[in-house]
């Protein structure tokens, strides 16, 4: 009979209490699947007497989370701190010194520091595993680094926040403001402990740059993806959207170009008959365009303590199978650095509310600016007439550069007649 497999877990928040039930309740199943009886033998977290709907009692405590790395009747350490300082580094660092596997949805960890944990496994005969780290129980990650592993990857790019998803589509469905909905998303479970790192683009991107990572064979760089949130989208965007066949989606995308690697997280116009726009509420949806496999896209549970709990053991099921891949799907020495493409060489066509003041020539200095700059206007939609008040017009544009609209906007905000600064989206239609 082989030893039982030992897991400590650090971090008993929405997820680690799941994982913790799972584990408990789908036990036998994984013993039939992995040939391992995985048993938790520790815990640590804040607060021992909240209640999480599970009995600790029979495993140790650890009041201080890095004593989990070091138990020595912990085999397998699984971080749920999240963060990529303080404790979780800590727990990380302990565990790979230790030589143990370590299990973790921690993206902020490997967003910020994976050129360190590269390093680290270089050192020690543990491992890094981080399924749940990007979009929830999607098992993307395995897609990439395993199903996907013979493609030269274009492109991979999609909605990676479960809270912005749900925000964006509740507002979209019942027309309800921004605070009301993110309480409930917070109600939910699926935000972050501090909700700005859903809202203002920060999860995304710390997701995206990990999925940049292993499509590109690089060390995640967050620091070179372009990030707006969507604090500053409308119910009048929303409406306008839809008017123009369209629907608004937080987009994380990673393109490789002749230039180098594209990033960003941003608000996007997505047509409102693709998946993409069909992907509602908390859920998450991912592409990625290989070269032989041509386009896959994974959709499921993004957020939740459920959903991500089937990542995490995911994960502790290839450590029970004696199963160990290089962290970005690249032998060690071949991971390189992810050469960044200047954002404002990207190519595309854009969304523009603008406020005016309903003048005689306000739309002909308008038409000027983009003729100066050699943008071309798809369309224009005016909707009211107050001859006090500003009134929204919308312009939608042909393809042309982020420098060339950045310019724009900046031209166009400063005009008389226009009462505040121009708000600009992408319009993604995923020919590429
Ligand atoms: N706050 C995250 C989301 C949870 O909304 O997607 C999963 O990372």
């Amino acid at each position: 009979m082989t030893e039982p497999l030992k897991i400590g877990i650090a971090g008993l928040g929405n997820v680690g209490a799941s994982v913790f039930k799972l584990l408990e309740q789908n036990g036998q199943l994984l013993l039939d699947r992995t040939g391992r009886d995985i048993r938790v033998t520790a815990v640590s977290a804040r607060s021992k007497g909240k209640n999480r709907d599970i009995d600790v009692s029979k495993v140790k405590w650890h009041d201080n989370p890095v004593e989990v790395a070091n138990d020595p009747n912990v085999d397998v350490v699984v971080e749920l701190i999240g963060g990529a300082d303080g404790a979780a580094h800590d727990v990380v660092n302990t565990a790979l010194a230790l030589n143990k596997p370590v299990v973790t949805a921690n993206k902020a960890l490997l967003g910020k520091r994976g050129g360190e944990i590269i390093s680290l496994l270089k050192k020690s005969t543990g491992s890094v595993s981080f399924e749940a780290a990007v979009a929830g129980g999607i098992p993307i990650i395995k897609a990439l680094r395993e199903g996907l592993a013979a493609n030269n990857i274009n492109a991979v790019f999609g909605i990676l926040n479960g809270t912005c998803n749900f925000i964006l589509s509740e507002m979209t469905r019942t027309g309800r403001a921004f605070p009301d909905v993110l309480k409930e998303a917070q109600d939910k479970g699926y935000a972050e402990a501090d909700p700005s790192f859903d809202i203002d683009g920060v999860d995304a991107a710390h997701k995206l740059s990990i999925l940049s990572g292993l499509a590109f064979g690089c060390v995640p760089d967050v620091d070179h993806i372009d990030i707006k949130g969507i604090r500053k989208i409308t119910a009048l965007d929303i409406g306008f959207a839809a008017d123009l066949g369209y629907k608004i989606k937080l987009l994380g995308i990673a393109r490789r170009t002749d230039k180098g690697i594209e990033q960003s997280v941003e608000p996007c116009l997505v047509p409102k008959d693709s998946p993409i726009a069909a992907t509602e509420g908390p859920l998450n949806a991912v592409y990625v365009d290989g070269d032989f496999v041509g386009k896959v896209l994974l959709m499921g549970a993004g957020a939740g303590g459920n959903a991500t709990a089937s990542a995490v053991v995911s994960d502790i099921a290839d450590v029970a199978r004696g199963r160990a891949l290089p962290l970005m799907g690249m032998e060690g020495g071949k991971v390189g650095v992810l050469k960044a493409a200047n954002i404002l060489d990207r190519i595309g066509s854009y969304y523009f509310r603008l406020m005016v003041l309903d003048q005689p020539g306000v739309i002909a200095d308008i038409s000027a600016i983009l003729r100066d700059h050699k943008v071309s206007l798809e369309s224009v939609l005016q909707r009211g007439r107050d001859p006090d008040q500003a009134v929204p017009v919308i312009l939608t544009t042909h393809e042309t550069t982020e420098d060339s609209i950045q310019k724009v906007a900046e031209k166009i905000g400063q005009l008389k007649a226009v009462v505040e600064p121009p708000y600009l989206m992408r319009i993604e239609e995923f020919k590429s």
